[in-house]
């Protein structure tokens, strides 16, 4: 009988820097879990531009907390081994987890905490299902932190005859954007979303009511076809000064920013304080459990689309990097452990 496997390919870099060339593949030992985690067998795991916006040391001296690392903490596989304490899974188990910052996720093997690991039914595929702890999850969070949080079609708990509040989600095509302009229409809103001309009629495939060329005058304005205003705007694309938006927000309106730089941090702050009706907040995704497992129900429900701008099997991860890295993906960019090699 062979022995049991004790390492694993993967890849991984050493130092700062270097994007997908650093990237080495190697055979290393598998990891084993600690107390209330998992191991996986990975199936897939989806790359975000955190991952190597660690690399190139954004998040310095946080983070990596050592090299070398294996990034990428969206992950997708089976359950193979449980760590002391972890009772809620066994064996066997097909599930989605997130493994942030430890990363681990361009492997054969990772392990994640049981904590945010969540059962993936056979209705969402592993690559689907690897897209959703980071990307879903922050369009998911940063509707909620706009005020909307019932997701049910009907526009709110008290919205049924007032007209539909206007959202903005920006860089609409990307992996957080194509899930935010669903969820935005879940919610019941009426969605402007910006993209390229290329992805225009992607974003009103997903649901978007007006669609915006982000490299048009108008859409470098942000403003809305229709001419609306926003009462909410979704904020995924980088480098948009205040002064762009201020124009184009209702009398009271929130933009909630997943990249803010310094000048928005300030200017965050200087509206809290005055108690500005137009307000930037800043979010950071805290991922949640009990998220994770909606955007899995929503998923398998057929109400929540994934869309994939491509697949690499782990041979290749570098090129999913690289592509990930360029910024011009239409959806999510996965890998595939299980793929053609
Ligand atoms: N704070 C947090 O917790 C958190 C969590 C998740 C993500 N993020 C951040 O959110 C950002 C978006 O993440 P992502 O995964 O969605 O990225 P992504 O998938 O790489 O986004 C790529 C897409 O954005 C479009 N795009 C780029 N600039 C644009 C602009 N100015 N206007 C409209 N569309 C634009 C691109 O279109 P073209 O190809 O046509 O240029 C492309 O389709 C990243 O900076 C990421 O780091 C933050």
């Amino acid at each position: 009988m062979a022995a049991p496997k004790k390492t694993m390919r993967a890849l991984q870099y050493n130092k700062y820097g270097g994007g997908a060339e650093s990237l080495k593949h190697v055979e290393v030992p598998i990891p084993s879990p600690k107390n209330d985690e998992v191991l996986l067998k990975m199936e897939a795991a989806s790359i975000n531009p955190i991952d190597w916006k660690i690399q190139k040391g954004m998040l310095r001296p946080f983070l990596p907390r050592k090299f070398p690392l294996i990034p990428v903490g969206d992950l997708s596989g089976e359950v193979v081994e449980l760590g002391s304490g972890v009772t809620n899974f066994k064996q066997g188990d097909k599930v989605i987890a997130i493994s942030f910052p430890n990363g681990g996720g361009l492997a054969e093997y990772a392990v994640a905490p049981a904590s945010l690991t969540v059962a993936r039914p056979p209705e969402v595929s592993a690559a689907e299902g690897a897209c959703l702890p980071t990307a879903a999850a922050t369009a998911l969070q940063q509707l909620k932190a706009a005020g909307f949080s019932s997701f049910d079609g009907s526009g709110g708990d008290t919205a049924v005859a007032a007209p539909k509040k206007n959202v903005l989600v920006t860089a609409a095509s990307g992996g957080v954007g194509h899930y935010a302009v669903q969820l935005a229409k879940l919610a019941g809103l009426h969605v402007t979303a910006t993209c390229g001309a290329r992805n225009l009629g992607f974003v009103r495939g997903l649901g978007a009511d007006e669609a915006l060329d982000y490299k048009t005058p108008e859409g470098a304005k942000l403003q809305s076809p229709s001419g609306r205003k926003y009462d909410a705007v979704v904020h995924c694309a980088t480098g948009t000064p205040w002064s762009v938006f201020a124009p184009v927000l209702a009398d009271t309106s929130v933009v909630v920013d997943v990249t803010p730089g310094l000048a928005a941090a300030a200017n965050s702050f200087l509206q809290k304080v005055t108690f500005a009706k137009k307000r930037l907040v800043p979010l950071v995704l805290v991922p949640k459990k009990e998220e994770m497992e909606w955007l899995v129900d929503v998923t398998a429900q057929g109400k929540l689309k994934t869309v994939i701008d491509s697949r690499y099997p782990l041979s290749r991860a570098q090129e999913a990097w690289a592509k990930s890295m360029e910024g011009h993906a239409t959806g999510k960019i996965v890998v595939e452990m299980g793929g053609e090699e």
